[in-house]
């Protein structure tokens, strides 16, 4: 009933908010009637946009309809106070300091959560060491010294978003001696008393300076399949995150039709996965290569009789072809095969 009354409440204020618009747009035509009919701005905003069919910048739409009539131009100083990004080699901020300066105050603001030497406290990010680690599959240390390529995004960082939770109340000078200092911690800088500003920034180097690359590999574009396309079912998309990743080569993604194992895939997917792809029941995981490597030493067609007449053994209790009577032995067989598919037999 409350429900009901509320909704009601709704519909009568939107009923009456709807009869005031059209109020006034009905005062607003009787006036413009004498007036020579003039073009809406949504109505030129459409004309500036559709004719090309092309998305048209702001700039374009501003010319050509003299602007939204929304709001006022925001000003220098106003568009100053947002323009507050830090890049290299440009907008480098005013102000300057030293690892020295840096120091008692990182101790007194940043150390709680970085540590005192930068090396993290808790979950809070590590900001020094790590060098020489990036190659390292399973244990990449992504630093500010190991891994950034520009001081800029020290700056820019520390001044935009730290101290976490009070972002944005650093002063530049501060800024440039927090950030000396954090590079002092990772060797960058080596003399605490080197003033660090916008004369001697040029002066620093990252040691991942030239770690990026640009990629020039061109956009590509998928052709649709409109015709005798393959069976989505039968097509894999595997992903592969090894360790934390560092190069493009741990990012494995691989889109393939498993040849050969259509069939087991489909079995697989309609009666195993329920148990394999999650584990249920103490089910040994798809995934889980060790698992198989080791049930699979005592021959692969033991393997299949147990998937075909069910096995009890110390994980749990493999019913007879997964509980699903209706498979033929082959059938069954194929879904074993398909899930051994990865495994080196
Ligand atoms: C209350 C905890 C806290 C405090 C205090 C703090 N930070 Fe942070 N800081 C964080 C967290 C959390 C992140 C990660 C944020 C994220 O990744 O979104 C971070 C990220 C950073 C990073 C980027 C690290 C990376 O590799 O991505 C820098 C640089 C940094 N902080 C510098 C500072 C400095 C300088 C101070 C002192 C002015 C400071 N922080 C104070 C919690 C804190
Ligand atoms: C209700 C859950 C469940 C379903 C469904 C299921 N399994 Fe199993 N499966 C198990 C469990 C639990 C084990 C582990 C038994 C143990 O080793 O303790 C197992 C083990 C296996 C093994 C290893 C046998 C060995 O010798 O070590 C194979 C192969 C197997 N299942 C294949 C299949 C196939 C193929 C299907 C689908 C046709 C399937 N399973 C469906 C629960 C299930």
């Amino acid at each position: 009933m409350y429900k009901f009354n509320q909704k009601l409440i709704s519909a009568v204020i939107l009923a009456l908010s709807l009869t005031a618009c059209s109020n006034d747009t009905s005062q607003t035509s009787t006036e413009t009637t004498t007036k020579p009919k003039e073009t809406s701005v949504s109505e030129k905003v459409a004309n500036a946009i559709l004719p090309s069919a092309q998305a048209a910048t702001y700039e374009e739409i501003t010319i050509k309809t003299g602007g939204f009539n929304l709001g006022k131009p925001a000003s220098k100083e106003e568009i100053a106070g947002w323009h507050i990004e830090v890049s290299h080699g440009h907008n480098l901020p005013p102000g300057e300091g030293t690892a020295a300066d840096g120091e008692e105050f990182f101790e007194e603001v940043c150390a709680n959560c970085h540590g005192s030497f930068g090396e993290g406290v808790g979950r809070n990010p590590v900001l020094a060491g790590g060098e020489g680690t990036l190659t390292d599959k399973m244990k990449p240390e992504r630093t500010v010294g190991s891994y950034w390529p520009y001081a800029s995004t020290l700056l820019d960082y520390t001044h935009r978003a730290m101290p976490f939770p009070s972002a944005q109340s650093l002063t530049w000078d501060q800024t440039w001696s927090l950030s000396a200092y954090v590079l002092y911690l990772n060797d960058i800088i080596e003399d605490e008393d080197f003033v660090f500003n916008a004369q001697s920034y040029k002066e620093i180097h990252m040691p991942n300076e030239n770690g990026f690359i640009r990629d020039e590999r061109p956009d590509t574009h998928n052709t649709r399949c409109m015709k005798d396309c393959k069976d989505p079912a039968s097509i894999k998309v595997k992903t592969a995150l090894l360790g934390y990743g560092s190069g493009a080569e741990d990012v494995v993604e691989e889109t393939k039709v498993a040849k050969g194992h259509e069939l087991g895939q489909k079995i697989y997917d309609g009666t195993c996965r329920l148990c394999h792809g999650t584990g249920l029941a103490g089910a040994p995981k798809i995934e889980d290569t060790l698992t198989w490597e080791h049930r699979l030493k005592q021959g692969l067609s033991k393997v299949h009789k147990h998937a075909i007449n069910g096995f009890s053994g110390q994980s749990g209790v493999m019913p007879p072809k997964g509980g699903n009577m209706e498979l033929t032995d082959d059938e069954v067989k194929a879904a074993v095969d398909f899930m051994l598919k990865d495994i080196e037999q």
